[in-house]
């Protein structure tokens, strides 16, 4: 499966669909899913009324119109961990609803999509790397399709009952066990259609398993799909517990903002320490208008870092989702497994191509056609659109049990020789594998321009043209790590000045843990590809800091991968920054950054003030004493105390931008640090002061960075400031761009 397409597709029906499944009456008054977010729960221990949410329902919906009871309009509670509910109204009922008591904002349930080991080897994480006993006692709750359980990587042999501090529960109904590595598992369903899918947290497409594993799978040796990727499949953090939050559902609609809320609900309360959601929006909206943002802000508040894709709707800027500062933004890197696939002619001539081919035709040829060649009339296709073998374009009789050539690269290309029972296919794309295929269910390879063309003159020029393919090959790409063009980028499309995404992982083929028939594969393991496969190896390595500093705050630990990050160049993708942030994670060294730019509650509040959310909605979400303290109200993100810093200016003739930060030292105990600052001809960047010296752990020191242009006429000039004492390297990435 290759899960982006599958998912672009099924987010177009979904649309479709949801319109049919939340209308329960007339046109005038349609109802449909709105979430009513109402702040944190009230403090001291005060519960939340019972039939808090049902009043409020009465309160808005005038029951002459309606059939139903009012409670079955409520889709969701939200009580655990914050205030609020998911229910069905009109708009104006929504509209009334913005005015009652309590409500900090309303806004429709949105849908959602979803987005080895080599790769651990790749970031030089081997499985001998040191490790905390604490391991065993972090607790990863993973937000996504559900889980298969008897998969290797799930085994609970070896681990003793959850921690105590767990409190979720194991909602299998029926369905499913969990076990010590799997300590809890729940679902979420406010549209309660369950058609081809299961009502449990069984996992029944894959995303789910797959992630769930590449953070804390066990290891399993001779893990491969097919034989391909042969080798130890293992998570991060191979000793961690998973619960399982399924919001993602293989029915329409796929995920929606009602049940992930719930889903953050019960996980800030059951007692997880960090969160894993390869699942995004596309459509940048206002904070307290987005579900993702408002459950990771109440998580960050009780202390679990929530760690997320950063979408798949690359390259175009400003495309990156999941971007609050409370967020972890994880966008995704190539590793240097290839796959290459050749195709092999009637006369001998052989083409490299791409994409993972999992099955052996033992070089037995087929007779090769091209789909120009085999429209299907009947159904209004002509050659030009065949040529694309797009489903029902092709003359099934034409191309059954061959081999066909298809154009592309368009979204589809090729899905109508599958359906129509090719033997194999051979695609068009450019060469560089930078395209989102997983391995398809034929054999199938991927060919340049150059290849495609001349596969195309040797069928005009043969009359029997026949061929074969190949099975995969793995190469040594060499190129690796770059940031494929999927991998959504920036800059951040509300806060201008907070750099997103935060850092890559490797997410290009990855092998990891699949239900035992998805993707037509039986091996149990299966290769994906997408910012989804990249979130997790975060996830990972944000368990791992946690257990060597329990009590780090999730901005210490997202510091702490920032700051650790290998540095990308430029060359590896021309939006440099705003495609891997500040590069690849660093695994080995994450959990000694030797400094951290901690950032508290306040912090946050702070953050919010500069965004105008006024003093009074503030004590709405946090029901606390909040006030927006003086050093807020400058109008400017600029003072968040964020690892990274970003500048965004009008003009490249006039840059001037101020960012005041504060680090606490947690490497040694003495340490004198300096400034290196690398940064290119022209933007002057001034450190102030430029050594900071420490005598304890915990012991905070501020400096202020004054950055300075003109800049060349460019949309982004990268630079960089690093705190060095001689044993740590704390760096930050610089990035001041001309906003469009
Ligand atoms: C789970 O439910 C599905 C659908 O009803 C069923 O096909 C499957 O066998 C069940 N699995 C288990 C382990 O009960
Ligand atoms: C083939 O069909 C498409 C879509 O109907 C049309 O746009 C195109 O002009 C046709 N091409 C030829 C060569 O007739
Ligand atoms: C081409 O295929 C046809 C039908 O299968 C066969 O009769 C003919 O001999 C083949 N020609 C060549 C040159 O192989
Ligand atoms: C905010 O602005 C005030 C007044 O200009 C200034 O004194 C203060 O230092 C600024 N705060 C920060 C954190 O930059
Ligand atoms: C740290 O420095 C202080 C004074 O600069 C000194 O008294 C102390 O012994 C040093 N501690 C260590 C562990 O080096």
């Amino acid at each position: 499966m290759a899960p982006l397409r599958w998912f672009l597709l099924l987010s177009l029906i979904c649309s479709i669909l949801l319109l049919v499944n939340v209308t329960h009456s007339t046109a005038q008054d349609t109802r449909k899913a709105y979430v009513v977010y109402m702040g944190d729960k009230p403090k001291n221990g005060v519960p939340i009324l019972p039939d808090l949410h049902v009043n409020m329902l009465q309160d808005v919906v005038d029951s002459s119109n309606i059939d139903i009871a009012h409670e079955a309009l409520l889709l969701h509670s939200y009580k655990r961990s914050f205030n609020g509910f998911a229910a069905m109204l009109t708009e104006q009922e929504a509209q009334k609803m913005t005015r009652m008591d309590g409500v900090v904002s309303i806004f429709p349930s949105k849908q959602r999509s979803v987005k080895t080991t080599k790769s651990w080897n790749f970031l030089g994480f081997p499985e001998t790397v040191k490790r905390s006993a604490l391991e065993r006692d972090i607790i990863i709750g993973v937000m996504d399709s559900g889980i298969w359980p008897e998969s290797d990587s799930f085994s609970d042999a070896g681990f003793g009952p959850p921690p105590k501090k767990w409190k979720g529960k194991c909602q299998g109904n029926g369905n499913l066990t969990c076990n010590n590595k799997i300590i809890g598992a729940q679902y979420y369903r406010a549209s309660r259609s369950f058609e081809a899918d299961v009502e449990s947290p069984r996992d029944s497409n894959g995303h789910g398993t797959h992630t769930a594993s590449t953070a804390a799978g066990n290891t399993v040796t001779k893990a491969s799909l097919n034989g391909l990727g042969l080798g130890k499949a293992r998570g991060g953090v191979p000793s961690a517990r998973i619960a399982v939050y399924k919001v993602c559902w293989s029915s329409t609609p796929a995920c929606e903002d009602a049940d992930v809320l719930a889903a953050f609900d019960d996980a800030i309360a059951d007692g997880v320490d960090i969160l894993s959601i390869s699942v995004g929006g596309s459509i940048p909206v206002d904070y307290l208008n987005d579900a993702f943002a408002i459950g990771s802000f109440h998580a960050t508040r009780n202390g679990i870092l929530v760690s997320m894709a950063a979408g798949n709707e690359g390259p175009g800027a400003k495309t990156v989702t999941n971007f609050a500062p409370w967020q972890l933004s994880v966008a995704a890197t190539t590793i240097n497994r290839q796959f290459i696939t050749r195709v092999q002619l009637g006369n001998s001539k052989i083409y490299e191509g791409l994409l993972p081919n999992i099955y052996d035709l033992r070089g037995k040829f087929y007779p090769l056609i091209y789909g120009g060649d085999a429209p299907n009339k009947k159904a209004g296709a002509n050659g030009t659109l065949s040529g694309f073998c797009l489903q029902d374009t092709l003359e099934e009789d034409l191309i059954k049990d061959k081999i066909v050539l298809c154009d592309g690269p368009v979204d589809g290309a090729g899905g109508g020789a599958i359906l129509g029972g090719a033997a194999g296919i051979v695609l068009m794309g450019q060469k560089v594998a930078d395209e989102v295929l997983g391995p398809l269910p034929v054999p199938a390879s991927y060919v340049g321009l150059e290849e495609h063309s001349d596969i195309y003159k040797y069928i005009k020029l043969t009359r029997n043209a026949t061929a074969t393919i190949w099975k995969s090959e793995e190469i040594n790409d060499v190129l690796a790590p770059y940031v494929p063009s999927y991998s959504s980028r920036g800059p951040n499309p509300i806060n201008p000045n907070i750099l997103k995404p935060d850092l890559a992982a490797p997410g290009t083929y990855i092998l990891a843990a699949y239900p035992p028939s998805g993707g037509g594969s039986r091996a149990g393991y299966y290769l994906e590809t997408g910012t989804s496969m990249a979130c997790p190896h975060a996830t990972a390595i944000a368990a791992y800091v946690k257990s060597f500093h329990p009590k780090w705050s999730p901005a210490a630990i997202q510091s702490a991968l920032i700051t650790t990050a290998k540095s990308m160049s430029a060359k590896t993708s021309s939006d440099a920054e705003f495609a891997y942030g500040a590069g690849l994670i660093n695994p080995s060294r994450a959990p000694y950054p030797g400094l951290v730019y901690d950032l508290d509650e306040q912090d946050y509040i702070d953050f919010l003030c500069s965004q105008g959310y006024n003093g009074k909605l503030l004590k709405a979400i946090t029901k606390d004493k909040t006030s927006c303290s003086s050093k807020s109200n400058n109008g400017t993100t600029n003072d968040l105390n964020y690892p990274s810093f970003a500048l965004s200016i009008k003009d490249p003739k006039y840059v001037n931008g101020v960012f005041h930060r504060t680090v606490t030292n947690v490497g040694s105990l003495n340490s004198t640090y300096r400034v290196k600052v690398v940064a290119p001809l022209g933007l002057k960047i001034n450190v102030n002061p430029n050594v900071l010296s420490f005598t304890s752990l915990g012991q905070k020191k501020s400096f202020v960075v004054t950055i300075k242009g003109p800049i060349e006429k460019s949309n982004l000039v990268s630079a960089s400031l690093m705190w060095d004492d001689g044993v740590f390297q704390v760096r930050s990435p610089i990035v001041v761009y001309v906003a469009v």
